[in-house]
């Protein structure tokens, strides 16, 4: 597929690179986008090589939100009627391989929701998150009321949201809301890094570690560890789990061979 508003690249064989590409609307999140960006995932996902994806913008933006030159003649009927945001932008959540979003520059309202639906933020140090849509006159409509205080709390959620103030990186990093934070020149640098790291690992642990913890957010605590009890069981049936063990033991490095 021809892409207008994203690029797609591979890095190393098997990282998959997915970068916002909107640079005059500082990557303004339009449905032809989110489409893009769905089918490019799902690619990458469906694809045996690939082990881990990131997901970037540009230097300014990361992205500044749905696009609300497209919004502003909206209707109620227009949204409700063609499922907004629920038609094209649940897409990640199906995406079983790690999804890393790198981000720097902006990462607003739409753009805040879409780096918090990846498994893990890495920023630069010029990175600031905000969810600034009641200036607009609307709420966040992407998961922001409920990722955002899960992320850093519901004192900075409801301060964010209420005001609209934005978090610079280090207040990011402090609250929990990224995992990371690298000079700007560095960020592909460590985002690749990490997901060599990840591709190295058992697929298969990889994907269940993944599946688990996103099952932490939608469960209970004795649910949820008997459901990481389960997989962690299945695990004893992969020949990964003979290779990692067997390598600890005679001091080699492991090679996973993803079954
Ligand atoms: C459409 C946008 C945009 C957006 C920026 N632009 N953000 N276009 N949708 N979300 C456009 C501007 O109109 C402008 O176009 C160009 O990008 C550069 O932006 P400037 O404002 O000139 O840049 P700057 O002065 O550096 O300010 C950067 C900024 C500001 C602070 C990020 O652009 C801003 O406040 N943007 C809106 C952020 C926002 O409110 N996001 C939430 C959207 S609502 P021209 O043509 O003038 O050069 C949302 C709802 C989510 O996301 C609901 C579920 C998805």
């Amino acid at each position: 597929m021809a892409y207008q508003n994203i690029e797609v690249r591979t890095e190393a064989g098997k990282v998959g690179v997915v970068t916002l590409n909107r640079p005059k609307q500082l990557n303004a999140l339009s449905n032809d986008l989110m489409d893009e960006l769905g089918v490019a995932l799902k690619a990458f996902d469906a694809d045996d090589a690939i082990g881990c994806i990131i997901l970037t913008g540009s230097e300014k933006a990361f992205a500044a939100g749905a696009d609300i030159g497209a919004m502003a003649s909206y209707s109620f009927a227009d949204v409700y009627k063609g499922d907004y945001i629920t038609r094209n932008w649940e897409t990640i959540r199906s995406i079983r391989k790690p999804v890393i979003a790198a981000v720097s520059g902006f990462a607003l309202g739409g753009g805040c929701e879409l780096a918090m639906t990846c498994d893990f933020i890495i920023a630069a140090d010029n990175a600031r998150f905000g969810q600034p849509e009641i200036k607009l006159g609307i709420i966040p409509g992407a998961g922001g009321t409920q990722r955002l205080p899960r992320a850093v709390g519901k004192s900075k959620a409801m301060d964010m949201t209420l005001t609209a103030r934005m978090m610079d990186a280090a207040e990011a990093e402090r609250a929990g809301l990224v995992s990371r934070v690298v000079a700007l020149d560095k960020l592909m640098d460590e985002a690749l890094g990490a997901a060599l790291t990840i591709c190295d690992y058992s697929r298969i642990s990889v994907l269940a570690a993944k599946e688990s913890i996103n099952r932490s957010f939608e469960t209970g605590l004795s649910d949820g560890v008997m459901f990481e009890r389960r997989l962690f069981h299945a695990t004893f049936a992969t020949e990964d789990q003979k290779e990692g063990m067997d390598a600890f033991v005679n001091k080699r490095k492991p090679q996973f061979r993803h079954r």
